[in-house]
C-alpha cells in the first residue's frame, strides 16, 4: 500500500468507529440528533482519530480503549466546524463538500447541534471506563481531551481569531491563534493516544511540542488553500478569510512566504519526531502530506 492508500484505509477504519458511537435520531429532540449526525457524517479527512490511533499503536497500545476517544475527538472537532461556519462566525455555507449544518437546519439548531456534539464527546469518552482493559490512563486522557478543547486550547484560539477580525494582527498574535485554534486539537490527538498506551510525562511534552509545530504548519497550509484552493476539491469556500478580513500567514508574508513557513515548520516537526522514543514511517509521511495537501 502506498501512503495515500494507507491514509484512506485508516480514515475508513476511524469512520467505522465514530459511526458506532453516533446516537439514533429519535424522541422529541430528534432534530438536534439528526443535525449532529449530519455534521459528523459529512465526512472529512478524520486526521485527528487517525493520528490518535497511530500514536496509541506507536507506543505499544494494542486494545480498543482508544476507540471512544477517537470518536470523542472527532465529535469535538466537528462541533468546532459547525460553530465556525455559523453566520455569526465565518458565515460559510459549504463544509466537507456539502451544505454547512446551519444551511440545512438553521442557525439555532446548528448551535444546539454543536453543543450537543461537545457533550456527546464526553459522554462517549467516559464509556472508556466500562472497558475490561486496564483503565488506569483514562483520567489522564480525559484531562488532555478537555483542556485542549477549551479556553486554554481550541476555543481560546477561536476567541482571539474572532476578536482579531478586521484588525491588523502581529505575528505573535497570529501564532497564538494558530497554535490554539488548530494545533491544540492535533496535540490532543497524539497525546491522548500516547498516554492511553502508557507514555510518560517527559515523552508527552515532546509529543506536544512536535504536534504544536505540525499543527501550526497545518493551519498555514489551510490559510494558503483558502486563497489558492479548488473549492470542489477542498469542500469548503475559498476566499473565506478575505471575506471576513482575517489576518493570515498569507496576508502577512504573501503566498511564497507562507509556503516557506509551512515548509520550515514541517522540517522542524520531522526532526522533533526523530527525537521521540517511538517511530512510525506512516506518521513521518503524514507530516509531509499535511503541508503539501490540496484539501
Ligand atoms: C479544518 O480541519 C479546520 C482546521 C483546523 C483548519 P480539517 O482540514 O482537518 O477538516 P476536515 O475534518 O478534514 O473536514
Ligand atoms: C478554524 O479555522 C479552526 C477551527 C477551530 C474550527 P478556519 O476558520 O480557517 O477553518 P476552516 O477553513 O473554516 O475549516
Ligand atoms: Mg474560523
Ligand atoms: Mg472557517
Ligand atoms: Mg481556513
Amino acid at each position: 500500500m502506498n501512503f495515500n492508500e494507507e491514509l484512506k484505509a485508516k480514515a475508513v477504519e476511524a469512520e467505522k468507529i465514530i459511526e458506532a458511537y453516533l446516537p439514533k435520531a429519535e424522541g422529541p429532540q430528534k432534530t438536534v440528533i439528526e443535525a449532529m449526525n449530519y455534521s459528523v457524517r459529512l465526512g472529512g479527512k478524520r486526521l485527528r482519530p487517525v493520528i490518535m490511533r497511530e500514536f496509541y499503536t506507536m507506543y505499544g497500545g494494542r486494545g480498543k480503549i482508544v476507540e471512544p476517544f477517537m470518536a470523542a475527538l472527532e465529535m469535538i472537532h466537528t462541533y468546532s466546524l459547525v460553530h465556525d461556519d455559523l453566520p455569526v462566525m465565518d458565515n460559510d455555507l459549504l463544509r466537507r463538500g456539502k451544505p454547512s449544518t446551519h444551511a440545512v437546519y438553521g442557525a439555532g439548531m446548528a448551535t444546539l447541534a454543536g453543543d450537543g456534539l461537545l457533550n456527546l464527546a464526553f459522554e462517549t469518552a467516559f464509556l472508556a471506563f466500562d472497558f475490561k482493559e486496564d483503565t488506569g490512563a483514562v483520567p489522564a486522557a480525559l484531562k488532555i481531551l478537555a483542556e485542549k478543547a477549551g479556553f486554554k486550547g481550541m476555543l481560546g484560539g477561536q476567541v482571539v481569531d474572532v476578536e482579531s477580525e478586521g484588525k491588523s494582527v502581529s505575528e505573535e498574535t497570529l501564532n497564538f491563534i494558530h497554535e490554539k485554534k488548530t494545533a491544540c486539537m492535533l496535540e490532543s490527538a497524539a497525546m491522548t493516544g500516547a498516554v492511553l498506551a502508557g507514555a510518560g510525562e517527559e515523552e508527552l511534552k515532546k509529543i506536544e511540542n512536535l504536534m504544536s509545530l505540525l499543527g501550526v504548519a497545518f493551519q498555514v497550509r489551510d490559510d494558503i488553500l483558502d486563497v489558492t484552493g479548488d473549492e470542489a476539491l477542498l469542500g469548503k469556500p475559498v476566499g473565506s478569510d478575505e471575506k471576513n478580513n482575517k489576518t493570515t500567514f498569507v496576508t502577512l508574508y504573501g503566498l511564497s512566504g507562507a509556503e516557506k513557513e509551512a515548509e520550515r515548520l514541517a522540517a522542524e516537526a520531522l526532526s522533533a519526531a526523530g527525537g521521540l522514543s517511538a517511530e512510525s514511517e506512516f506518521f513521518n509521511a503524514l507530516i509531509r502530506y499535511l503541508v503539501e495537501r490540496d484539501f
